[in-house]
Parts: structure tokens; C-alpha cells; sequence
């Protein structure tokens, strides 16, 4: 029957039997799903594992440092921190289509985490070994949005699952592909993994990269990242974290409205606050969230990031909208 001791025993097993006495890497982002299969797989193979962070720039803000410092105080876990930011940069310029983003985000990840090994591997003196092996915290909607691996999305790429490259060589360890996000958090919880990171509102894994609609640049992301930042404090000001089950906060760069500041006339983008309500990701309904803390973030963002002078609310349930704006 289930249970998360049941769930993290036979998992242990499975993962054991997997990987045996090789080495394994596991891509951390930040989030919950990935934090909790690291956590899993190290339980599972001890220092055989080394978890890679893969800084693309396109994270919040003081998500990196989280990572570097929360994670690691918990765990003990070997990482390794990758600055990829202008790969990423490059990869991306002058791309615009959401499911083309998704799978260039996907494969420079692969990518990176390639180089990743092979250096690890090297810096072990563990030449030879002819299996690689990545961790990754796909979860059970994530394959269903994907199209289960066939190749075709249902809905969207997610970047670990329908956005891989068609040429990876990695064996995959999913340990909680069966699993929804509550199911996750419970088995993090028997873990020992603290609250931060078991309670953080998911994140996903090709971060702003898809919250800005249309090209992304380095100016944008800056932009977002700002706009971001402030809509995250003041939501946790006023204590709804828990809530919440997330907000994007989008960019919509390809887009200017007419507005005024002082007596002139500003011409900039407007951002979208996205707060859903959901027990699993896969419908969501908008948060009837209190009119005052929209005030004030919306205040705060057209007051304090240049370029932004609209704030929009999305009150589209998913369906018909999906969380993520692509
Ligand atoms: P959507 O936008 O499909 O999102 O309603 C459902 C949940 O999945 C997250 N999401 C992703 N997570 N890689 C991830 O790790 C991805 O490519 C990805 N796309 C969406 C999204 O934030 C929401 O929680």
C-alpha cells in the first residue's frame, strides 16, 4: 500500500539496482522536484552521486545562491555550479515560438550536463565507465503534458521530458515519474529535507526563459527579473506562500501600451501576474487574491522597473489557459 516510507524503500532499491557501483549526476534547478530526487538518489548511492547546477541566466532572483547555500547546508550533497549564462543567451537568440525555446532549453541543459560528467569522471580518474547516468525529477504530469515521450507534446514540451535531444546518451534515473507534486513534498518531508525547500511553490526548469513572450534577451531578463523579485516579497509579506501554488510573473515583451508618468508620455511593456490556486499543476483556477496586495505590486512595478508601464491580472483558469503562459 502507499506510503512515502513505502515509496522512498522501494525507490532506494530500484535506484541501487540501477546505478550499482557507478557514478550519477543530477541536474538541480532550485525547485522542489529536483531537490527531492537528489535527496532520494543520494540516500540510495552516497557520494557516487554529483549534483550539477546549471546557472542559464534565466533564473529568479537569489535562486543560485539558494541553491549553493540551502541545499547543500541540508544535504551535503558534492555540487557542481555551471556558469552557462551566455550559452544559454546564445542558444536563444532571436527565437520566439514557445515549443522551439522549450526544446533549445532542453538540449543545451543535456549539453552542459554532458561536459559536466565527463569532467567529473576525469577529476574521479574513473575513465572508462560506460554508462552515464542523469537524475532527473521528472514527475507524473509532466510526462502527460509532454505527450509521454512519444515525441509529440500533448501541450508542451516540459524541458526534461519532450524537450530532450533526440541524441542523448544518458540512462535516466526518474525516480518520482509516478509521482504528483503533494506526493513529492511528502516524500521530502520523510527525507529530512527542511521546510524551504519542500514547501518552495514550483519553479519550472526553463525558468524566465518562458515567462518572457517573445525573444529573450539579456535587457528583458533583467527587466523580469526585477519585476519578479518584487512581486515574490510582496506576496510573501503578505503570507500568501502557502496560499498560492505559484505566479508567474510574465513579461510581454513584444508588446507597449501608451501611458503617462509625471507629464510624459511613457510608451512601455506590460507585465502579467499570474497567482494560481491547484492541487497538482494539471488545472489550476486564478487566485481571488486580496485587491490591496495587487496594489501595491503593481504600484511598486510600474514605480520601480523602467520600461513597465502596465500591470496586468490573468483571471483565465486552466484549461482553457495553462499556468505557464507558453
Ligand atoms: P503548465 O504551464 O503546463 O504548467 O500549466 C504546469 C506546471 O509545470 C510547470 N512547468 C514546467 N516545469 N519544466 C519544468 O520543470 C518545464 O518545462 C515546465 N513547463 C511548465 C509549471 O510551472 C507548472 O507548475
Amino acid at each position: 500500500d502507499w506510503t512515502t516510507h513505502n515509496v522512498v524503500e522501494e525507490q532506494i532499491a530500484s535506484i541501487q539496482a540501477q546505478v550499482g557501483t557507478k557514478r550519477a549526476i543530477c541536474g538541480l534547478s532550485g525547485g522542489v522536484d529536483s531537490a527531492v530526487a537528489a535527496a532520494l538518489v543520494q540516500k540510495a548511492i552516497g557520494d557516487q552521486l554529483t549534483c550539477v547546477y546549471v546557472d542559464h541566466g534565466l533564473m529568479r532572483k537569489g535562486e543560485t545562491e539558494q541553491v549553493e547555500k540551502d541545499f547543500v547546508a541540508a544535504t551535503g550533497v558534492q555540487l557542481k555550479v555551471v556558469d552557462a549564462q551566455e550559452r544559454f543567451l546564445n542558444a536563444l537568440a532571436g527565437v520566439s515560438d514557445p515549443e522551439e525555446k522549450r526544446k533549445i532549453i532542453g538540449r543545451e541543459f543535456i549539453r552542459v550536463f554532458e561536459q559536466a560528467q565527463a569532467e567529473i569522471v576525469a577529476e574521479a580518474g574513473a575513465e572508462g565507465e560506460d554508462v552515464a547516468f542523469l537524475v532527473q525529477g521528472t514527475l507524473y504530469p509532466d510526462v502527460v503534458e509532454s505527450g509521454g515521450g512519444t515525441g509529440t507534446a500533448n501541450i508542451k514540451s516540459h524541458h526534461n521530458v519532450g524537450g530532450l535531444p533526440d541524441d542523448i546518451e544518458f540512462e535516466l534515473v526518474e525516480p518520482l515519474r509516478q509521482l504528483f507534486k503533494d506526493e513529492v513534498r511528502m516524500v521530502g518531508q520523510e527525507l529530512g529535507l527542511p521546510e524551504e525547500i519542500v514547501q518552495r511553490q514550483p519553479f519550472p526548469g526553463p525558468g524566465l526563459g518562458i515567462r518572457i513572450v517573445g525573444e529573450v534577451t539579456k535587457e528583458r531578463l533583467d527587466l523580469l527579473r526585477d519585476a519578479d523579485a518584487i512581486a515574490r516579497e510582496e506576496l510573501t509579506a503578505a503570507g500568501l506562500d502557502r496560499d498560492i501554488w505559484q505566479c508567474p510573473v510574465v513579461l510581454l515583451a513584444d508588446v507597449r501600451s501608451v501611458g503617462v508618468q509625471g507629464d510624459g508620455r511613457t510608451y512601455g511593456h506590460p507585465i502579467v501576474l499570474r497567482p494560481v490556486s491547484s492541487e497538482d499543476a494539471m488545472t489550476a483556477d486564478w487566485t481571488r487574491m486580496p485587491y490591496d496586495v495587487l496594489a501595491k505590486i503593481s504600484t511598486r512595478i510600474t514605480n520601480e522597473v523602467a520600461d513597465v508601464n502596465r500591470v496586468v491580472l490573468d483571471v483565465t483558469s486552466k484549461p482553457p489557459g495553462t499556468i505557464e503562459w507558453e
